[in-house]
């Protein structure tokens, strides 16, 4: 039997912290579903093709991925790609009142599946994708943070110079 996790996100952008738990989640699991939640109601910095992209383009080098979007529970789309676990990253303690809860009423909405909770490297611990953004859009230097696709990225939403702080990968 082939293990498949899902990892739910927003991926506004993508950010070395979610590389990291996808190669941790590879360690245990045979395959992950990379999937993307298409909320209409909620405020994105990229569009769901553009986070498509640079996923695609950041994930090109790892094997037993597949990046999907989904609408609706996130347990009936587990269900639908014949998984049983929900992976989320846990970094600081922050996270985990929220993740908590979500795990909470996840396990409430359908008892056949278990959210997987990984702790992020130590690098990564305070590395959010809104944190990013904040530093971005006043041209900080995000270098080694995000993948060099998802740094070009930011520096071309935001106006700036993507020669300005060197190469993008560190
Ligand atoms: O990266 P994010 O924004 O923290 O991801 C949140 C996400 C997409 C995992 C969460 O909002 C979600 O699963 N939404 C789908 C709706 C759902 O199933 N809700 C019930 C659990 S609270």
């Amino acid at each position: 039997m082939r293990r498949i996790a899902i990892y739910p996100g927003s991926f506004d952008p993508v950010t070395n912290g979610h590389i990291d738990i996808i190669e941790r989640g590879l360690k245990i699991f045979d395959k992950i579903i990379v999937t993307i939640l298409r909320n209409p109601n909620k405020k994105f910095l990229f569009t769901i093709e553009e986070r498509i992209e640079m996923l695609e383009k950041s994930l090109k080098k790892i094997n037993n991925v597949e990046i999907d979007t989904f609408n609706g529970l996130l347990v009936d789309y587990a269900l639908k790609k014949k998984s049983h676990a929900i992976l989320r990253g846990m970094r600081a303690l922050s996270d985990f009142d929220y993740e908590f809860q979500m795990a909470l009423m996840n396990r409430r909405l359908n008892r056949e599946i278990q959210t997987v909770f990984l702790m992020t490297g130590l690098r990564w611990i305070f590395t959010s994708s809104s944190i990013i953004k904040q530093a971005a859009e006043f041209d900080g230097n995000i270098t080694g943070m995000v993948p060099p696709i998802v740094n070009q990225k930011l520096k071309e939403k935001f106006g700036f110079n993507t020669k300005k702080h060197g190469p993008l990968a560190s």
